[in-house]
Parts: C-alpha cells; sequence; structure tokens
C-alpha cells in the first residue's frame, strides 16, 4: 500500500465483494419431511467448497439438545424457534454461514428470527401434502392421518405459508441439484457468493430469486 498524500483524504479500502466474507443465515422452511435437511447438508457441502464456514442446526437435532424437553405447542415451536435463531444470530455476526433447519410454522417468529439476523435468506421448502404422505420417510404423516400424533404440523396443526419468501423450491418437482444451484444463484445475486462456477463447477446457475 503507497503511504498516503498528507492532506489527502483518508482512503479507505473498499474491497471489492466485502460481503463474501460476511456471516449470513439461510433459513429453510417447510413441512416435515420436505426437504429441509437434505437441502441444508446439500447446500452446506457447496458452500464449504467455497472456503465458507458452514454450522447446519436441524429441528430435529436441536430438540435432542438445545430444545430438549420442548414439545409441538406453538409456545414451545416459539421457543425452539428463538432458540435457533440467537444462535444462527451469533453464528452470522461472526462470518459463519449458518443454515436452519426447521419447520418453523409460524409467521411471526421467522419475521423475528429475520429482524434478529438481519442476513436472513429465508427459503420455502414447498411440498405438497399428497407427496409427503406418500414419502413418509419417519412414518409419521400415517400416525398423524390415523390421530396418533396429536398437533402435527400440516395434519392437524397449522403452517403457515411464507408470504414472501426469498426463495421458493419445490422438492415434488425438482431435484435438490437444481434447488441448491438455484439457491446459490440468489445468494450470488445478493453478493454472498462470488459469481461464476456453478454446483461442481457447472457455469452459470439459475440466478431467479423471487
Ligand atoms: S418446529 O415446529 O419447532 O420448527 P422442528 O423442525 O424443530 O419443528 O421439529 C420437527 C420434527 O419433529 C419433524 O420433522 C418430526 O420429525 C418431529 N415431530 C414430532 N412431532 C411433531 C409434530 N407434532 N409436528 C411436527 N413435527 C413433529
Amino acid at each position: 500500500m503507497p503511504e498516503p498524500t498528507p492532506g489527502a483524504p483518508r482512503q479507505v479500502p473498499v474491497p471489492s465483494g466485502d460481503l463474501l466474507d460476511r456471516g449470513f443465515t439461510i433459513w429453510f422452511t417447510g413441512l416435515s419431511g420436505a426437504g429441509k435437511s437434505t437441502l441444508s447438508t446439500a447446500l452446506g457441502a457447496e458452500l464449504r467448497a467455497r472456503g465458507r464456514r458452514v454450522e447446519i442446526l436441524d429441528g430435529d437435532v436441536v430438540r435432542t439438545n438445545l430444545s430438549k424437553g420442548l414439545g409441538f405447542s406453538r409456545e414451545d415451536r416459539d421457543t425452539n424457534v428463538r432458540r435457533i435463531a440467537f444462535v444462527c444470530h451469533l453464528l452470522s455476526r461472526n462470518g459463519v454461514v449458518a443454515i436452519s433447519a426447521a419447520i418453523s410454522p409460524y409467521a411471526a417468529a421467522r419475521r423475528e428470527a429475520r429482524e434478529l439476523i438481519g442476513d436472513f435468506v429465508e427459503v420455502y421448502v414447498r411440498c405438497p401434502l399428497p407427496e409427503l404422505v406418500r414419502r413418509d420417510v419417519k412414518g409419521l404423516y400415517a400416525k398423524a392421518l390415523r390421530g396418533e400424533i396429536a398437533h402435527f404440523t400440516g395434519v392437524s396443526d397449522p403452517y403457515e405459508e411464507p408470504e414472501d419468501p426469498d426463495i421458493v423450491v419445490d422438492s415434488s418437482a425438482e431435484t435438490v441439484d437444481v434447488s441448491v444451484q438455484r439457491i446459490l444463484g440468489h445468494l450470488k445475486a445478493r453478493g454472498y457468493v462470488m459469481p461464476g462456477a456453478g454446483i461442481g463447477g457447472r457455469p452459470g446457475g439459475d440466478d431467479r430469486t423471487r
């Protein structure tokens, strides 16, 4: 760096793409089994391959430790989501990419998370209920439909669809790769990810956002 000329205005170097090291939160929301965890893992791998530090907060995992003992009343879900949002906030402000994969069914709690975190990308993982019932990876939909699980999201408990998510992916209509590529496209457009290579070095990427 050359010495500053005395009396000249101080030059503050602004690195191009100064958002590229900045932490942010990807907030997946959607019904159980829609693909939030799968997408988190795949997206996390892509971001790590780009040199980012990534932490995934998965609802099922968080509920075995940080939120152990919480149930599925609105109050408990809101507490769970608040805890996840708080950790995402701490991580994001320290340069980490935090990825939340919890149903987070209530719009108000998601709004609260967005307000707390700031650098926040809401991804709605949409999947029609009949397809979730058909997949039923954990066997929970069958139980919920038989009335064996009370307050099961999408069956006997509400899910408030995001009205203005940053991205919508539809796991019944597109592959994981395509969804991840679309999310990366959005991140590139927002300046969080270097433009250029797509997944696995494939050029381009779909930069459609909302
Ligand atoms: S959230 O509503 O608080 O965001 P979270 O994502 O942590 O939910 O947990 C959802 C997971 O808990 C589901 O994927 C499923 O495996 C399990 N689960 C057990 N009971 C319920 C229920 N009543 N409603 C939704 N998910 C349930």
